[in-house]
């Protein structure tokens, strides 16, 4: 073997190297894959940072590896670190000088790690990072107080995600030193109160409040926020600052899911889009309270927080026209609530709007002409009501000239204005299921629109492409039925006493996909001409 030649000289440097180096003495396999500037160990169950990739990289990925401390000598190699990533590592502390040469480093990912075991080294780590823009914390097991530590002097931050820790409340303390703070999530935490707590973040945009243990948001008066998500909470009441008359940011505001008893009190001059409100109690008061009785009842709601401080919002409770901004409203999401009618104008105001959902609620009429709804509009859901009754008058569908889905099932509907869907030109889709409709016969009655009527005669609506009339208690078809339609889908199943003759459904057959015959009475349907069937 050649090595027995060599001098002992060579040997005993071989032997130092091998100390010094020990990735090179014992060759393994880089762990990285290298694309351009970036590094990717991802999963590799490392115990510690390799020294594989260049010490140019820019970008080194290390998620999802056995990491549990950075060492003040870690990450000495890698001085043009922009982005480190060590989520997922049981990471639990790092030494003080851990991020000492690291100067460029903007983007930091810790989330999924152990880093309240050693948060107080980790806070003197971070504070080497004057670059810092984008740090996410989450899922750490990080109290109030750990949090506070941690973020201490973090001036430059733009984003901070500490969602899935263990945080329950919030003061103006909190956040104080990050004025560049843009976005926040907090979700999946404990928090019960937020007294205050973003003062101190003149450009925060997004917050991410969502599942946590908040009872209310009163006195809201944050003017640049963008999106606030605070669903899955347990609001009562959300009520913004209404004598603040800057218009407020406010494009997006989720509070599905919480047990809001009112209808929010929105900013009085705001930018809302998307309001989503499904899974709560609200409902509209106006028609309990008049003036009578009214008078002695109270106007305002005290507020208290752990402090004993407590703050009296007023807020007119009982008047249905005072809701804030909604000018500028596109979604509405009232699924699953409790609303048994929309207060007058309320639907009018909305000028923008493009979706009503309002399944699952108690409404009892519905009145297409005088709720003035925009000609936006696009979506209508008002299944699984009360509805017996919906009106239009005559000669005003036409204003609904963008509405392409329709859904009015599960309801008591008996009769419904004649020509409702073939005076709204762009309707694609109708769900009619569940109610007492009936098909008109052939020989059309004279079609007077709006004047009521107990069957729909299906002719003639050329964009008319998905209908639904499961449950309907049909009886009879009459022989010329869909003509100048182009149907994709038709549901007739359960109608038990409905005799389906082929001949009947012969306008579809060319365009029909999808047919739903369960549970009727199918005598004689021969399938063939049907050549688009899926
Ligand atoms: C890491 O660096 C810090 C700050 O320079 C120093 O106080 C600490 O003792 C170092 N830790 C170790 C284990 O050398
Ligand atoms: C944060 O910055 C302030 C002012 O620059 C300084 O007084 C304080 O010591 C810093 N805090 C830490 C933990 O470094
Ligand atoms: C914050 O982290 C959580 C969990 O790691 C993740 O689901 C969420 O998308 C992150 N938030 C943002 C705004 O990226
Ligand atoms: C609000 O946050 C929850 C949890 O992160 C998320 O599922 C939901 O989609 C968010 N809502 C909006 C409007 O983005
Ligand atoms: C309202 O309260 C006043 C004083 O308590 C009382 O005199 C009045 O009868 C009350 N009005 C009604 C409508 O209950
Ligand atoms: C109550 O609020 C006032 C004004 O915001 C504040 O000065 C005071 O310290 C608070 N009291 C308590 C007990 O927090
Ligand atoms: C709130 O209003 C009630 C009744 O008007 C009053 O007694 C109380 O002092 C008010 N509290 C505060 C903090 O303003």
């Amino acid at each position: 073997m050649p090595v027995r030649t060599l001098p002992s000289s060579f040997l005993m440097l071989l032997a130092i190297w091998g100390v010094l180096v020990p990735s090179l003495s014992h060759p393994q396999p880089n762990p990285c894959r290298m694309i351009q500037r970036m590094a990717l160990c991802n999963n590799g169950r490392l115990s510690y940072v390799p020294v594989g990739p260049p010490c140019n990289t820019e970008e080194l990925q290390l998620n999802h590896n056995h990491i549990q401390t950075l060492l003040n000598s870690s990450l000495l190699h890698y001085s043009s670190l922009h982005t480190l990533s060590l989520a997922g590592n049981h990471l639990e502390k790092m030494e003080a000088n851990a991020f000492g040469g690291l100067h460029r480093l903007q983007i930091l990912n810790l989330a999924e790690n152990e880093l309240h075991v050693g948060y107080q080294d980790t806070s003197h780590a971070l504070l080497q990072l004057p670059q810092l823009r984008v740090l996410d914390l989450s899922q750490n097991g990080l109290e109030d107080d750990m949090v506070f530590h941690l973020l201490q002097n973090l001036t430059s931050l733009q984003y901070l995600n500490l969602s899935r820790n263990l945080m329950q409340r919030l003061d103006e303390s909190s956040f104080e030193g990050l004025h560049q703070l843009r976005e926040l999530d907090l979700h999946s935490n404990m928090l019960f109160e937020i007294d205050g707590a973003f003062s101190g973040n003149p450009k925060l945009q997004r917050l991410n409040l969502a599942f946590n243990y908040l009872p209310c948001l009163v006195d809201f008066h944050m003017t640049q926020l963008v999106v606030l998500n605070a669903s899955h909470n347990f609001i009562e009441w959300f009520v913004a600052q209404q004598e603040l008359k800057e218009t407020f940011h406010l494009e997006t505001l989720d509070l599905t899911d919480n047990k809001l008893l009112f209808f929010p009190f929105l900013p009085s001059q705001s930018r809302l889009r998307n309001l989503y409100l499904s899974q709560n109690t609200v409902r509209f008061y106006g028609g309990l309270v008049d003036d009578a009785t009214g008078e002695n009842w109270t106007t305002s709601i005290q507020f208290y927080n752990l402090n004993g401080n407590a703050s009296n919002v007023t807020a007119q409770l009982w008047d249905d026209s005072l809701h804030g901004d909604v000018s500028s409203v596109e979604i509405l999401d009232l699924r699953n609530n409790q609303v048994e009618h929309l207060p007058q104008g309320f639907i009018s105001q909305m000028q923008s709007l493009t979706r009503l959902q309002m399944q699952t609620n108690c409404l009892k009429t519905l009145n297409l002409t005088s709720e003035g709804f925009s000609g936006s509009l696009y979506e209508l859901d008002v299944s699984n009501n009360r509805l017996s009754e919906v009106m239009a008058e005559k000669g005003t569908l036409a204003a609904l000239g963008n509405l392409t889905y329709l859904n009015m099932s599960l309801n008591s509907l008996r009769w419904l204005p004649s020509g409702l869907f073939s005076s709204v030109e762009s309707l694609r889709s109708v769900d009619l299921s569940y109610n007492s409709m009936g098909i008109c016969p052939s020989e059309t009655r004279g079609e007077d629109e709006g004047s009521p009527s107990d069957c729909v005669v299906w002719r003639n609506m050329a964009s008319l492409r998905q209908l639904y009339l499961r449950g309907c208690g049909i009886q009879g078809m009459p022989p010329s039925l869909f003509a100048g339609m182009r149907l994709t889908h038709l549901d007739l199943s359960d109608n038990p006493g409905l005799r389906v003759e082929t001949g009947a459904l012969r306008a579809l057959t060319g365009t029909l996909q999808h047919m739903g015959l369960g549970k009727t009475d199918m005598k004689s349907v021969d399938f063939s001409p049907f050549h688009s069937l899926r």
